[in-house]
């Protein structure tokens, strides 16, 4: 089965507040997005990367969009039908993810399964709050998972996701929701809590200091 990449990298890091765009700005000695290229690159045939204006250039680069999700439809549509049966999304933000978590998404798409995605069983409690701070119910958390990527999908059910107006895309805040709203069936694969999104600077010292490992 040929398996594609795509890293969205397209946004500006604007809470991260570096000199460039987050994907680019180094950490643990290169930049961001490159541990992600290395876990994704050995199992993929090809890893497409929408970037930011003035970072877009060259192969298997596209232009990002105003939205992660638009972003990764960039991506997507940089690929040619029946070049992919199956597509590997992941942040360029999460540099701590590895090739095992990868391939374990790879092997949880099953028969019936159109979508695997990394996510850890929630630790903190979660409460539902009104805007005015007051606490309106507090969730169950044994059925609570934190979703991350990697998330794998079959490619066909993928690109029909995507296929939604900007706002739509700009609402989801992550594939899967897409993907589940296009009737595709989705189950999650345990990932670590290592494998942590870079936001902001305390983010990105936790990450430098759990690569140097
Ligand atoms: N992303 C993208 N296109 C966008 C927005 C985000 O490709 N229009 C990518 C980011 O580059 C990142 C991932 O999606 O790899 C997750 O987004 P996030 O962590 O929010 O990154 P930024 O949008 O860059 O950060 P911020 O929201 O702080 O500006
Ligand atoms: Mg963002």
């Amino acid at each position: 089965m040929a398996v594609v990449g795509i890293i969205p990298a397209g946004g500006s890091g604007e809470r991260l507040g570096a000199d460039r765009p987050k994907a680019f700005v180094v950490c643990a000695g290169r930049p961001l997005i490159e541990w992600s290229l290395e876990a994704l690159g050995s199992l993929c045939d090809r890893v497409v990367i929408a970037a930011p204006p003035g970072y877009d250039e060259g192969p298997d680069r596209v232009r990002g969009a105003e939205s992660r999700s638009a972003s990764v439809r960039n991506a997507v549509e940089a690929v040619d039908a029946g070049e992919a049966d199956i597509f590997v999304v992941h942040d360029a933000a999460r540099p701590l993810v590895t090739r095992d978590l990868v391939q374990r998404c790879l092997d949880a798409i099953e028969p019936g399964i159109d979508g695997a995605i990394a996510a850890i069983p929630m630790t903190d409690t979660v409460k539902e709050v009104a805007p005015d701070g007051r606490v309106l119910k507090t969730l169950d958390r044994s059925t609570l998972w934190a979703v991350q990527t990697p998330q794998v999908f079959r490619a066909d059910i993928l690109r029909r996701a995507l296929e939604r107006d900007a706002a739509a895309l700009a609402a989801a805040t992550d594939d899967a929701w897409l993907v589940d709203d296009a009737g595709g069936v989705i189950t999650v694969v345990e990932s670590y809590p290592e494998n942590l999104k870079v936001t902001r600077e305390s983010d990105l010292r936790i990450a430098e200091a759990l690569l140097a490992h």
